[in-house]
């Protein structure tokens, strides 16, 4: 097994003197208990799953504190999950999905690299979710993994979390968005407000979307703290998209 690097996020910096997320972080599998709604899901973090490029474990293996604050803003939000069909991209331990799955969506489809995949089928096991929900593998901007999906602007809802964090990356990101939203979509994304969070936002603006900022409790009592945000991306029109995204 490769050597724990445990250092803190490069640049990582925040409004308010705290600790970066991945300082905290121990690697070791484990399994916790998240209560949404009256309801707990069991969630698998991995330990043992390193990137052989960098030995470092992969991001998606625990779940962020946006993770935490997009669970909990849906159950307590009045938006309605109930029949719809979701797709989460970047799911990393697949929290935000499967609260989805337990708040009523009748379809959902947790996606991520492949490394991450058997971690989420897992997660989908350990809560007996088989029925509802699928997990796929999806690379942000790879046309060929977004010929496997097959079911582009089908989605009624995509939730995005902790998924603002590299520029190159936000840019690809931008474009599957426009590939899995139809103009009724709605995509909802939770994030740490870091220094670059604003850049990336910019990104997706240039793309074409519009991003509004959703109020989230002030008390904390849906997850929120001034440091984190859940923001409303409202992909371009359909007719937009297409001209933007064919041939890329
Ligand atoms: C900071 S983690 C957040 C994980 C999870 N959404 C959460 O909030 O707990 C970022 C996630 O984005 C995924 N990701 C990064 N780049 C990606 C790409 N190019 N295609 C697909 N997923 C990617 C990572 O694998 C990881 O699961």
């Amino acid at each position: 097994m490769p050597e724990l690097s445990i250092k803190p996020k490069e640049g990582c910096s925040l409004r308010k003197p705290t600790v970066c997320q991945s300082f905290q972080r121990l690697l070791t599998t484990a399994v916790r208990e998240i209560d949404i709604a009256g309801q707990t899901l069991k969630i698998h973090e991995l330990g043992d799953v390193y990137d052989s490029l960098t030995g470092r474990a992969f991001t998606g293996s625990w779940i962020w504190d946006s993770a935490l604050l997009l669970s909990r803003w849906l159950a307590t939000s009045q938006f309605d999950l109930r029949d719809k069909f979701v797709i989460e991209l970047g799911a990393g331990a697949g929290l935000p999905g499967l609260t989805a799955a337990l708040l009523g969506a009748s379809r959902v489809l947790l996606t991520d690299i492949a490394p991450l995949l058997p971690g989420l089928v897992k997660n989908v096991e350990a809560n007996e979710l088989e029925d509802r929900v699928e997990v796929r593998e999806l690379v942000w901007g790879s046309e060929e993994s977004l010929s496997r999906i097959g079911e582009l602007r089908r989605f009624d809802v995509v939730l995005l979390s902790d998924v603002f964090f590299d520029l190159e990356e936000v840019a690809a990101l931008g474009r599957t968005l426009k590939k899995v939203s139809g103009n009724k979509t709605r995509v909802l994304a939770a994030s740490e407000v870091r220094f670059w969070t604003g850049e990336c936002l910019n990104e997706l603006a240039s793309q074409g979307f519009k991003v509004v900022e959703v109020p989230i409790q002030e008390d904390g009592s849906d997850g929120g703290r001034d440091i984190f945000a859940v923001y409303s991306i409202i992909p371009p029109d359909e007719e937009e998209c297409q001209k933007n995204t064919s041939g890329s």
